[in-house]
């Protein structure tokens, strides 16, 4: 008799049960849904993170990569599967990379999953430098990502950088769905205002173009937005220097010279020093 061990694909892809006529997802057994719901369910709760690695993968390709786009928006390729690895692994992450290393689109994208998987009870904050940049940058991506998903509970306000969750009854929830934080230095003030009391039960801050924005504001999102239950806090850039706001987000737990900044691809940051939680950095 051959056995043949079965493939990820057969052990976490959701299914109904014959004899319970439950859905299962990779274990979890949930009332008989849509593919989507259930591939959400599978990405918001599987304990395992190779499991949740597996239902992203699967989102994106249902939601961006299927026959009827004229491209494929979320492509699965090394560097995205990479910033989405240490992404599931990490509270606290920097990722550094060239530009056009598809820092933002990949974070939007992480952005997205996670509110939907739980849109009641996620924000997801984004900083850019000015709104008018941020139309090219990440919150070009969330749209272009977002324009295409049928029925999603949202409502985008596009001119003031706002995607906010509708509930059943049709009621605006702004302290839900993803938000755009125009962050550049003359408005740094401005911004921290935006972040101090925030109050959601999951917080997401992807502080993106880190390098043109003030420090002031990943201390506010450490020192605020933390309190939640559940955060973390994705800071991004194109390198530019070690005493810029990306800098001092990315510094190996043993100071600059401890890596060879020029073959690492990855090491513990600072942050790791100072808590109990994983950090780390990535660069692609
Ligand atoms: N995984 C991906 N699948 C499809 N398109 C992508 C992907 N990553 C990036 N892109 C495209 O490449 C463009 C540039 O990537 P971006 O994320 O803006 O780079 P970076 O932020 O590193 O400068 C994006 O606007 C998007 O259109
Ligand atoms: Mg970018």
């Amino acid at each position: 008799m051959e056995v043949s061990t079965p493939s990820i694909k057969q052990i976490l892809d959701p299914r109904i049960d014959p004899k319970t006529k439950r859905m299962d997802v990779g274990g979890l057994l949930i009332p008989p849904t849509s593919l989507i719901t259930a591939l959400l369910y599978g990405f918001a709760n599987h304990e395992h993170l190779r499991a949740k690695e597996y239902y992203f993968w699967r989102i994106c390709d249902e939601l961006w990569n299927h026959d009827d786009l004229p491209e494929k928006l979320m492509i699965r390729h090394p560097w995205a599967e990479k910033m989405i690895w240490a992404a599931l692994n990490n509270k606290y992450l920097a990722i550094g990379g060239s530009a056009s290393s598809g820092k933002s689109h990949t974070m939007a994208a992480w952005g997205i999953a996670n509110w939907l998987s739980k849109p009641k009870d996620t924000l997801v904050l984004m900083t850019s430098t000015t709104l008018r940049e941020a139309r090219k940058r990440i919150w070009g991506s969330v749209m272009s990502l977002l324009s295409v998903i049928d029925d999603a509970p949202i409502k985008i306000r596009d001119s003031i950088g706002n995607a906010s969750y509708v509930n059943e009854k049709g009621t605006l929830i702004e302290r839900a769905g993803l938000s755009l934080i125009a962050a550049e230095k003359t408005r740094t003030r401005e911004a921290t205002n935006k972040l101090i009391g925030i109050k959601a039960p999951r917080v997401i801050l992807i502080g993106d173009e880190l390098s043109e924005l003030s420090e002031a504001i990943l201390q506010a999102g450490l020192s605020n937005l933390s309190k939640n239950p559940e955060f973390q806090l994705i800071g991004m850039s194109n390198p530019n220097s070690r005493f810029d706001a990306f800098g001092i987000w990315s510094e190996p737990i043993n100071g600059w010279d401890s890596v060879d900044t020029h073959t690492a691809d990855g090491w513990a940051t600072t942050r790791q020093a100072n808590t109990s939680l994983s950090s780390g950095r990535l660069f692609i």
